[in-house]
Parts: structure tokens; sequence; C-alpha cells
């Protein structure tokens, strides 16, 4: 059965050109109908204009796909949501895509670069989702799909700002997963590469061409599908290619033998190579899971009144 999304309806952000216009496209192609969202600024963040918005909404209208445009920031979530609500009746797909850049080492960062790169990204992202949200948890269903980078997985000469809000859109999507869970709301996150205006002079020439947008919609679609049975998942996709990142933890060590012990810097350097040692790692996938696991590895120093406290707390902790 081909995947559909007939009666869903889809905001995606920045959907005027690159990514978000091929996701756009995409959903609306499969019986979606799509609000195409774009605030239609300059690379970095300046200006605005309707027309990106138009041209893709004429597009799926051509095509005979439903979509209409709105020309607000992200920052404005409320108002983007409302474009939905007016003209579908309801919300069901939200990609949080719009994106800016404004590379600068650290040095040279200024608050406006930091804060207006947050402000898009992170904050943003934020709006648009709690816009949406009570409306999905009425409905008991919801499917985002939020976009991170490699850079904020990695981090990236020259982009402090930008590598810390991609990197907050993790944390943020994990916790999206957790309070949607009950209510059929899934969330998870794209890290995608990919031939856009944001890439054309950061991605080497001979790669450019390849990594066409068209390439990972189809893998976006399936992430806001109803049967797509992931949340909380980073998925990655580039030029034909996808793939999933975990977190791994190192087994780590004790470090001391007995709770009467002080730790000291030097029981540390003592300790690093076996800190840091990742053979025999584990992969935790949850907050509970991995402090559960932290505990059972704290269990050697059971026989202390003290770790017994100590436990305890850990526990009314998660
Ligand atoms: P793009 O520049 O073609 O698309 C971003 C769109 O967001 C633009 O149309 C822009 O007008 C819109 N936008 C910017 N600020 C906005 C705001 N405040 N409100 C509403 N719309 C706004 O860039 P691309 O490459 O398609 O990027 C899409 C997303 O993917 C971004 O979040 C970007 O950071 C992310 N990304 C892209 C990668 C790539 O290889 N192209 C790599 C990793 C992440």
């Amino acid at each position: 059965m081909s995947i559909r999304f007939d009666n869903r309806v889809a905001v995606v952000t920045g959907a005027g050109g690159g990514l978000g216009k091929a996701y756009a496209l995409l959903l609306a192609s499969r019986g979606a109908s799509v609000v195409v969202n774009d605030l239609g600024g300059s690379r970095s963040g300046e200006g605005q204009s309707s027309k990106a918005a138009d041209e893709v909404v004429s597009e799926i209208r051509n095509k005979g796909g439903k979509a209409v445009a709105n020309y607000d920031s992200v920052e404005n979530g409320e108002a983007v949501i409302k474009t939905a609500l007016d003209n579908f009746g309801r919300i069901d797909i939200v990609i949080n895509n719009a994106g800016i850049l404004r590379d600068r080492s650290i040095a040279r960062t200024a608050d406006s670069d930091w804060d207006l790169v947050h402000r898009v990204h992170l904050r943003g992202a934020f709006q648009v989702t709690r816009a949406a949200w009570p409306h999905m948890k009425k409905q008991k269903y919801g499917r985002i799909v939020n976009t991170s980078s490699v850079a904020g997985i990695f981090g990236n000469f020259g982009q402090a700002n930008y590598s810390a809000a991609k990197a907050g859109l993790l944390g943020f999507t994990n916790t999206l997963a957790i309070e949607g869970e009950r209510s059929g709301i899934q969330a998870n996150i794209i890290v995608p590469m990919a031939a856009s205006r944001l890439t054309q002079d950061i991605l080497p020439p001979e790669l450019f061409d390849g990594l066409k947008p068209e390439l990972i919609a189809p893998v976006v679609a399936w992430m806001c599908h109803e049967d797509c049975p992931d949340t909380g998942s980073i998925i990655e996709a580039a030029g034909g290619w996808a793939g999933k990142y975990r977190w791994q933890r190192s087994q780590g060590t004790l470090l001391m033998d007995d709770l009467s012990e002080n730790i000291t810097p030097e029981r540390v350097r003592e300790r690093w190579a076996q800190i840091v040692d990742m053979q025999g790692g584990d992969f935790p996938t949850s907050n509970q899971g991995a402090t559960m696991d932290l505990v059972g590895k704290m269990e050697k120093l059971t026989s202390s009144p003290d770790s017994t406290q100590i436990q305890g707390d850990l526990m009314s902790a998660i």
C-alpha cells in the first residue's frame, strides 16, 4: 500500500526553498494539506518576502495539491499554526525546518548572531510546537520532525551559535517524545545534508549537485507518517542514504573501592583510561534506563549505608 497523507494537515516551516520545499511538495503530492511557512528573508535572517512561500504554494496547487502560505517568522508559532487551523481545521504534522546561518568564530560572534540563530532554530521550533501541541494532544495524534545537524552533534568551526541551537533541538525533541508518548504524539530528529543556499559555499562542489533535497524528503515523509514506529530517534539522511545515531556510554569505573575513601584528582588521573575506554560500553536509550544502569554499577558499594542513601536519592531524582 502506498504511503498517503489524506486528511492530514502539515505545517512545514521554512518551506519556501531548499529542504522544506521538497518536504512540502512531497507531502502535498501524497494527499496532505500543507501550510507552506516561510519568512522569505536572507540566508542570514535579514528582510522578508512572501515570494518564496507563494511560489511553492502555486507549484503545489498547479499539481492539484492543497496548500496555503504563511509568512510569519517561526518565532510567532501561534500565527503559523493558526493558518493551519483556519484553513484546514486541524494540525497533524509539524516539520520544524526553518533556518538561517550567521557563521563566525567564537570571539567574533556578536550577541545578535547568537540570539537570532537561537531564536529561529530553537525558540522557533519551540514556539511552533507549543502552539500545535494542545491540538495534537486533544486528537491523540501528532507527528513532529525537528531539524538538527552534524554541527549540532559534533560541533563545527565557526558555528558555535548554530551548533548550540541544533544540539538544543536534540534535547527538545527527546523531551517531546517522552511527553507525547501517551497522546500518540511522536517526535523525531532529521539530520540532513543537502544542496541548498545554506550549504552552497560549505559543501564541496563535486558533492553539491548529487545532494538533492528531494533525496531526503522521502525519509522525512516516512518519519511523519502514522505507521512510522519511531519516536525520539535521530535519523541522518544525505544523497540517497539514511541511518540512525545513538548514544554510547563507556563502562566507566568506580572511583573508590568503598565509600570511606576520598576521591582525589590523582585517583581520577589514575583511572582516566578506564573512564574513557569505550570498549564494551552500553547504549542507553532513556533517562531512566541510563540512571538505573548507573545505580547498578554503584551496587558494588552497597555494603555501606551511605551508598543506599545515594541510590535512594538517585532513584527519587529520576
Ligand atoms: P534554506 O535556506 O534553503 O531553507 C531555509 C528556509 O527557512 C528559507 O527558505 C528561509 O527563508 C526560511 N526561514 C529562515 N528564517 C525563518 C523564520 N524566522 N521563519 C520562517 N522561515 C524562515 O536551507 P536548507 O538547507 O533547506 O535548511 C533547512 C534546514 O535544514 C535548516 O534548519 C538547516 O539548518 C538544516 N540543515 C541543513 C543542512 C543542509 O545540508 N542543507 C545540513 C544540516 C541542517
